[in-house]
């Protein structure tokens, strides 16, 4: 592959088109410390180990939560990411739910910035499909045993090199509908990105790959009668008279990605509804994918549901809509079509 950034001299050597979507370590993170009244300028480390005190809270009472999003490589050699302050505000939403403090979202956003240019090296070349993932993680640090929220927090800050979530890629997956195991309770925190709901959904998500599907497609845990997420990515379907339908509930994960394509949907012509989406509506879904910052868009080639199975496409194929809307998403973050919503913001790396 042809490498076009000019800025990048020793860009690492790696295998960029065959990434996958997991942790390598990068030459350094930031760490940033409330001390129970104010934040700290950040440090940079280039140790991937964290020091923090056994009895942390956020060891034993869940309070951690996490991020992630994108960076990526123009074709002209600039570098950028997408809708950072959404990132921010999200996880000031998630530490909300858990009482934690979180990060303002000026300091989140610089800090993004910061850990992108100590890990240039690590960005890859435009064109590859991969992109270099920023994983801010918030813990509470205070040691105690007691059950109370913790006064001191750690947020940490770091960069990896990824692939797509789906090795497939731009490939279509099949699904299975989860109905044993739920991932979360309707008025508890799957709206909020806490480590705890990714536990939670690790048996189902190990149980469908051993069955041969890429992931579990949750339902609502109260009736489970309509559909939820996936365990790391928002649900759509693309109806036979063209529009786009993505779950309305109160336990998915507010999808960054989501938002953002209802809003190209709606700008190209595609009518969108954000509504509760009976399982059984599966069946007549024209089209359907899975996004998410890590996901990007995955079609799905099928779902199975009890002695259902649904199919939208061949394994090699992606249904037109879907693929308009992976285009123009893509398009935009990688710098390749006009970013007319002004959701990319440019990080100097010079
Ligand atoms: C449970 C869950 N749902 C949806 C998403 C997609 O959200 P976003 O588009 O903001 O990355 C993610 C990934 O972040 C997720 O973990």
């Amino acid at each position: 592959m042809e490498d076009n950034m000019k800025d990048i001299v020793d860009r690492a050597q790696l295998n960029w088109g065959q990434l996958p979507f997991d942790y390598l370590k990068t030459d350094a993170h930031l760490e940033y410390h409330f001390d129970g009244e104010k934040w700290d300028e950040g440090e940079v480390v280039e140790d991937d180990r964290i020091s923090i005190s056994m009895a942390s809270t956020c060891l034993h009472y869940g309070q951690e939560c996490f991020e992630g999003l994108k960076v990526f490589e123009t074709k002209d050699g600039r570098v950028q990411t997408f809708r950072p302050q959404e990132n921010a505000r999200r996880m000031i939403r998630t530490a909300e739910k858990v009482m934690m403090v979180a990060p303002p979202e000026e300091l989140f956003v610089e800090a993004v910035d910061r850990v992108v240019k100590l890990n240039t090296r690590f960005i890859p070349p435009y064109g590859s499909g991969a992109s270099l993932y920023i994983r801010p993680l918030l813990l509470g640090v205070t040691g105690t045993v007691g059950i109370k929220p913790s006064k001191k927090y750690l947020f940490v800050v770091f960069a990896t090199p990824v692939g797509p979530y789906f090795p497939t890629g731009l490939k279509p997956v099949k699904l299975w509908v989860e109905e044993e195991i739920d991932r979360a309770a309707p008025n508890g925190v799957g709206d909020a990105k806490l480590g705890g709901n990714y536990a939670a959904g690790l048996r189902a998500a190990t149980a469908a790959k051993a069955k041969g599907y890429a992931e579990a497609l949750y339902l609502d845990a109260r009736e489970k009668k309509y559909v939820d997420e996936l365990g790391a990515a928002n649900f759509f379907g693309i109806t036979k008279d063209g529009k786009y339908v993505t779950p309305q509930s109160p336990s998915i994960l507010p999808s960054i990605t989501n938002r953002s394509l209802q809003e190209i949907a709606r700008d190209i012509g595609i009518p969108v509804e954000h509504r509760p989406i009976d399982v059984m509506e599966l069946a007549d879904f024209a089209e359907a994918g899975c996004v998410g910052t890590a996901a990007i868009i995955t079609p799905v080639q099928s779902i199975h549901y009890r002695d259902h199975v649904w199919v939208y496409t061949g394994a090699d194929e992606v249904g037109p809509i879907t693929k308009k809307l992976y285009d123009t998403l893509t398009g935009i973050q990688t710098g390749d079509l006009e970013d007319k919503y002004g959701w990319t913001r440019e990080i100097s790396v010079d």
